[in-house]
Parts: C-alpha cells; sequence; structure tokens
C-alpha cells in the first residue's frame, strides 16, 4: 500500500524434512526482530514504516509459529508484552493492573467464534456493548482527592511515561473532579487528535518546511512527547475514557453503567455507545458505526465489542497480551474506483517535479476528492498509471488521498504509458536527479514556479517572517517580473509595491498599506541569525534543525562557502566512520549545503549579500561571546569528539570564546579529536595554533567557569 517496505529480507519457511525445524526457528527469530524494529519506529519514533495490516500479519504469523512449536518460542517474545518501549525524558509509572492490548479480528466470522469461545467460558447470560476504536495513544489518568495527579501513557504496558504535564493542557480532561467521584480513581482511555487538528498541524508545518505526520496518531504521539508543554499545549488534543483503572471503578455491574458515572463526573466518553443483547446485535452496531465513522471528530480504525457485565472479567481474565472479554473489529479501509483525467506536474520550491492525478471528484472517508498526488516518476512507472485509467482510489491514516492500482481491465486500448516531462513543465529547463534520490527536479534556479515556492517559502514565519508575502503575493511578484531573485525582497520599491494589484482573476485589490508593512519586515529580516536564513534559503535536505546545528558551527553565514567542518561530514562519511558526533547532520545535508554555495547561484547570492550588507551570524559568532574566562580565545574544532560539535561550540561561546569552521591565522587553538588529517594539524604548525586535546578544552572551560563546577555539561 502506501508505506515504504521497511521489512528486510525474511528467512522463508521451507517444508524440508529435517531442515524444517531450523528454518522455523529461524523465522520465528526474524519476526520478534522485525516486530521489535517496528515496535520501536510506530512507538519511540512515532515514524512507521510499515501499515497496521502488515505489522499485524507479522505478529499473527509469530503468534501462529509460537502456538505450533512452543519450545523455540522466545521468552521475550512481543507476543508475550503489550508494544510499546517507554520514552525518555519522561519519569516511569508502572502500571498496576498493566495496560493490556485488545486482540484484533478483521472478519465477522471472527466474532462469532469469539462469542462461541464465551459461550464456553463464560456461559451466564451477557450482553455486548459496541464503541468506537479510536486510534490515539492509551493514557491513564489518576485522580486524588479529586483531582488530577498524574497521567501516562501505556508505554510497554507494565511502565509508561509521567506525561502529566503534557496531559494537564488538554482542554477537554478535567483537572478536578466533583465530591461524588470516588476520592482515588484511575481510569484508562485514549488521548487522540482531532482530524480537523491534524489537518491544520500538517498544513503548518508543511508551509514552514517542516515534515508532516503521516496520520492523527502520529501526530498525536509526538505531540505527547513534546517536552514543553507550552508546544503541547498548541496541539488540538483531546481525550475518551473507555476503561477501568486500578483504583475506584470496581463497584459497577456494567460497562455501560460506569461509563454514564464517568460522564456524570466531568470525564470525556465516547459519543457511540451500543448495549446489544447478543453478537448479532453487535454486528449490527458495528455496521451503523462503519456507516458514520468519518463523521467523528477523531481517526477510528474499529469497533471494540466489549462484555457488558463486568462481574464476569475477572473470571475471563486476559493473556499476556489482552483482556478475554473484548475483541476489536477492525474496518477494511474504504476505497472506491474514479478516473484519471489528466496527469499534471508541478514544480516546487525545491525544484522536484510532483505527477499529480486530476481525478473524476468522488466521495471517500467522508469528503471529496479530485487530486491525488502520484508521488515520483518511479512511482507512476512502477504503477503504470496513465491518464484515462479507471483507479482504485484510498485515504492514506484516513486522509491522503492516493491511488492503490488500476483496474487494467478497463484500461483503453488506445492509452499510452505517461511520458514523464524531460524538460521543466513551467520554464522548460533541464531536469535531472540528484545521486541516490528519486525525485527529478528543475535545475534552473530562476524557474519561476520554483522562485514562487522559494519566495513564499523565504518569507515564512520560520524563515524570514515577512509577513505580508505570502502565496499569492509571491506568485504576483514573480508573475510581474518585479522578483527575479529571493534578494529582490530588499530592493523592492515601496510605492510601485503599494500599487501592485494583487486580485485573482477578474477581481483587483491593491496591496496598499501592506507595502510598507513587507519593506519593514524584510529590513528587520536582515539582522535575523544564521540558522533562520539558512533555512530560509530553502536548500534541499535543510530544514529547521539542520539548519540550527549548521548555524552553531559556523560564525557566519560567508563561513559556509568551502566549510571545513561541512567538508569533515562528508570525509567521515567517506571512510565510513561512525562520527555523528561532527555534527548531528546527515552527509546529504552537508553536501547540498557545500553544493549551494559553490554553485553559480550560490556565488552571486552570497556576492548579493555582500552588497546588500547582510551577513547573518551562526552560534560561532564573536559577538555572542560575552565577558566570560576565554573571551577572544578562537577555537577551530576538528576530528571525533565525544559529544556533538555543536554543543562544544555554544559552551566555548558561553564562556566568550569564538569557533570558526577553518584554522587561519588567529585561530588560537585547534581541539583535535580523533583521525585527524595531517593537513589540519600542518596548518596548525603553519600559523602557530596550539593542538590540543578535548581534555584539554574541558579543562579550559571548567577553569574560569566556576558554575561549571569542573563538568562541562
Ligand atoms: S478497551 C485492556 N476501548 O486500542 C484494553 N480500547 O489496539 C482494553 N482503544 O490498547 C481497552 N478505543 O488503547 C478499549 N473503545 C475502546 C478503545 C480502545 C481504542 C485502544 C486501546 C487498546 C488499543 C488496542
Amino acid at each position: 500500500m502506501l508505506f515504504a517496505n521497511s521489512v528486510s529480507p525474511a528467512p522463508a519457511v521451507h517444508g524440508v524434512p529435517g531442515k524444517e525445524t531450523m528454518d522455523v526457528k529461524e523465522r520465528m527469530d526474524w519476526l520478534v526482530g522485525e516486530i521489535n524494529r517496528n515496535d520501536e519506529l510506530y512507538y519511540v519514533q512515532a515514524r512507521p514504516a510499515i501499515s497496521d495490516a502488515q505489522y499485524d500479519a507479522l505478529f499473527e504469523e509469530l503468534a501462529a509459529l509460537e502456538r505450533e512449536y512452543p519450545l523455540f518460542a522466545n521468552p521475550d517474545s512481543p507476543t508475550r508484552r503489550v508494544s510499546g518501549a517507554p520514552q525518555t525524558g519522561f519519569a516511569q509509572v508502572r502500571h498496576d493492573p498493566p495496560m493490556k492490548s485488545l486482540d484484533k479480528c478483521y472478519a465477522k466470522e471472527d466474532l462469532l467464534k469469539f462469542d462461541a469461545f464465551l459461550d464456553k467460558e463464560a456461559p451466564a447470560a451477557r450482553h455486548y456493548v459496541v464503541e468506537p476504536k479510536i486510534d490515539g495513544v492509551s493514557m491513564s489518568l489518576l485522580y486524588s482527592q479529586g483531582r488530577l495527579v498524574r497521567a501516562a501513557t501505556r508505554g510497554n504496558g507494565e511502565v509508561g511515561d509521567d506525561v502529566t504535564r503534557n496531559v494537564k493542557t488538554i482542554a477537554s480532561i478535567p483537572k478536578t473532579l466533583p465530591p461524588d467521584a470516588p476520592r482515588e480513581l484511575e481510569v484508562r482511555g485514549e488521548v487522540y487528535m482531532t482530524r480537523e487538528g491534524f489537518a491544520a498541524l500538517n498544513a503548518e508545518l508543511d508551509e514552514a518546511g517542516k515534515d508532516t505526520f503521516m496520520n492523527p496518531r502520529n501526530a498525536c504521539a509526538g505531540s505527547l512527547k513534546l517536552l514543553d508543554p507550552a508546544q503541547v499545549a498548541k496541539r488540538p488534543l483531546a481525550m475518551v475514557v473507555y476503561n477501568a483503572g486500578g483504583k475506584g471503578c470496581d463497584g459497577f455491574a456494567t460497562h455501560s453503567e460506569m461509563m454514564k458515572a464517568f460522564a456524570s463526573w466531568g470525564l470525556p466518553v465516547s459519543p457511540y455507545s451500543r448495549v446489544v443483547d447478543d453478537m448479532a446485535g453487535a454486528i449490527a452496531a458495528i455496521d451503523e458505526l462503519g456507516g458514520m465513522r468519518h463523521s467523528f471528530p477523531f481517526e477510528i480504525d474499529g469497533a471494540v465489542v466489549k462484555i457488558e457485565e463486568r462481574s464476569m472479567y475477572g473470571s475471563l481474565g486476559a493473556t499476556a497480551h489482552s483482556p478475554r472479554w473484548a475483541r476489536a473489529y477492525k474496518y477494511a479501509p474504504e476505497r472506491v474506483e474514479t478516473k484519471v483525467l489528466d496527469i499534471v506536474v508541478q514544480v516546487g520550491r525545491t525544484g522536484v517535479l510532483t505527477p499529480v492525478a486530476v481525478l473524476e471528484p468522488v466521495e471517500i472517508a467522508g469528503s471529496v476528492v479530485s487530486r491525488a498526488t502520484l508521488h515520483n516518476r518511479e512511482r507512476i512507472a512502477a504503477q503504470d498509471i496513465r491518464i484515462g485509467d479507471a483507479v482504485w482510489l484510498v485515504k492514506a491514516g484516513d486522509i491522503i488521498p492516493a491511488i492503490d492500482g488500476v483496474l487494467k481491465e478497463k484500461r483503453d486500448a488506445s492509452s499510452a504509458p505517461f511520458v514523464f516531462p524531460d524538460k521543466c513543465p513551467v520554464c522548460g529547463g533541464e531536469v535531472g536527479s540528484d545521486e541516490g534520490e528519486v525525485a527529478v527536479r528543475c535545475r534552473n534556479p530562476l524557474c519561476p514556479a520554483q522562485l514562487q515556492r522559494r519566495l513564499e517559502h523565504f518569507a515564512a514565519r520560520n524563515a524570514l517572517d515577512i509577513g505580508s508575502l505570502g502565496g499569492r503575493v509571491s506568485d504576483v511578484l514573480v508573475e510581474k517580473k518585479i522578483v527575479r531573485d529571493v534578494l529582490d525582497v530588499f530592493t523592492l520599491d515601496p510605492l510601485e509595491l503599494s500599487r501592485l494589484d494583487v486580485g485573482e482573476g477578474d477581481s483587483h485589490r491593491v496591496f496598499g498599506k501592506n507595502a510598507e508593512t513587507l519593506c519593514k519586515a524584510a529590513e528587520a529580516a536582515k539582522s535575523l541569525p544564521l540558522e533562520r536564513w539558512l533555512f530560509a534559503i530553502g536548500i534541499p535536505n535543510v530544514g529547521q534543525q539542520v539548519a540550527k546545528d549548521i548555524a552553531a558551527a559556523h560564525a557566519r553565514m560567508s563561513d559556509l562557502a568551502g566549510s571545513e567542518v561541512l567538508k569533515e561530514v562528508l570525509e567521515n562519511d567517506a571512510r565510513k566512520g561512525r562520527d555523528r558526533k561532527i555534527l548531528p547532520i546527515k552527509v546529504e545535508a552537508a553536501k547540498a549545503v557545500l553544493a549551494f554555495f559553490d554553485s553559480p547561484y550560490g556565488k552571486a547570492f552570497m556576492e548579493r549579500m555582500r552588497a546588500l550588507g547582510i551577513d547573518p551570524e551562526g552560534g560561532g559568532a564573536s559577538s555572542k561571546g560575552g565577558d566570560g574566562p576565554l573571551k577572544g580565545v578562537s577555537f577551530v574544532l576538528t576530528g571525533a569528539l565525544s559529544r556533538p560539535r555543536p554543543e562544544y561550540a555554544r559552551m566555548i561561546e558561553e564562556a566568550g570564546g569564538t569557533v570558526q569552521s577553518s584554522v587561519s591565522s588567529k585561530t588560537r587553538y585547534l581541539v583535535a579529536g580523533e583521525n585527524v588529517g595531517a593537513s589540519k594539524t600542518a596548518k596548525a604548525a603553519k600559523f602557530g595554533t596550539e593542538v590540543i586535546d578535548e581534555a584539554k578544552l574541558k579543562e579550559l572551560l571548567s577553569s574560569g567557569a566556576e558554575k561549571e563546577q569542573g563538568d562541562v555539561r
């Protein structure tokens, strides 16, 4: 489907006599490793690489093999625990009883089997209750003396993270309970991000050039992991409580009674819940819920069928993984047929050519869709999507439209494979792919389509923050050739600008007073720090964090051209070094920055910056140094150090020193880590720069800095 296939090559289970047992064991070990790896990606990094269905298939296969070959079962098998590793950066909370997961099924027959199993195991009369299965992050809330005192994630089921400060920012969660609520109460439920909030957050991240989240669940998990509650408060999170915790919930005979009590205490409960007499009733409710699943503010990926009578829970008990009194039923993702009317190729900020299918509008998962990205040249070719094709449309994470297959039997005999343009569709310029990249890019840095998007990005809030310069204004400025390069922003004539018509189509709208605001913001942008400028330029692979890391290791923008530090990142990679401490950035980013400043455009850009009198300062700038013990002392860091360089750079600056990117006559110390090239030390010898090791640097840092108490941290 729509996920990068991250499953590494797997040993197969062969039926070869004698050899079989070995292969089975090997396969089981592989499954354990693969599940653990994907757990890490999903729970810890909130960056899943395979679909839920693919994950479930791995899990099911492992569980089946363990049943068949119990002797081979790994005692630490993921089937014996609830997935999810506790995070770092938060205090740990032990769950009593453990927070379990749910057994899942995808077919109604499995629900009938579950019903038959309960007939055998719990013969007393029972009802079922059906609720939406909310796709978010499981959470335990503890109230003591009527106050919310602790919120904890599920983690691995036994131990989770204390995220109280973050959860307290969620408006729908009561911070206090009325006096009739138990004095000690623990409840459990799901924190989720609203669909609307998710769409808005992604739009905002996208605009800022940051990575977007794949779906609301990831966005929710990522938000709860933020270490700053003020940031969490800005995220549109909410919660539904659906289960008892370890305290204060014993007195309820039925689940629905308990939910009523929770609601009466102000706790948020599921907006949909049906009590039914039997499994046929439960299946009817599941279908009803399925029909309305897109009308909820949260994403639901299934329904949960629970026994209504809580008195049965104790005797039914639980497996290591899940309680025996409930089952999750997962809905098949919605898939609709539509037609590809056209394939257009858009040109983005970094020149990437993105093919987009223009579709016959269809309704899917609650909205009308008329376009779907086809990602890149390879993906179209692999799927062989053609203009005129009948295709299956799905929504990734129930949100992002994507084509999931072509109905080849319906294809017109006259149709032809889509020919990916070999020139930029906007400027007609050369196109090409960078090494190891699937994206095809327009190579013309002056391409108007790129320039429009680059200009918009240049002025974005997290870049140079030129408020009145949004998408429409960027389009007009480029169209009218008032701006031919982003730096033209600094030489705009306010009068000409104020007369500009920025209306669309037949409507006219003069830019007027905004012109002045724009020019003022541009003036202010000139003194923004290097990290903002570096991000604003929009070099491929240079997002905000990378820009920050690079800026911290350089004194000013003019130092980036031919930067020794960036070259070292490449050299370290070339000798297959594992030294991520030079700079915590990827080699592609270092390459891209060096290539930019070495390109004719990059050189012209710097020339123009000089003429404009702008040279943004990075973390290594001397002006930040202040009056510390290393005042006026300049350093160059090289080789493998035990901490990331930006960290050392920051410490040196805090102590008043400066960090340069290459050795010159002004360099006092060359701090040499491991694997230092001879050329560096030779240069140091030439300029009379003293070569010191990391220990000596630490000594220098701590010598005058009493507050550091000898420890460099
Ligand atoms: S009851 C012992 N009810 O789905 C667990 N869980 O995939 C009993 N979930 O771990 C949980 N909606 O985090 C229950 N209405 C609902 C739910 C629900 C979502 C989550 C829960 C569980 C996960 C399993």
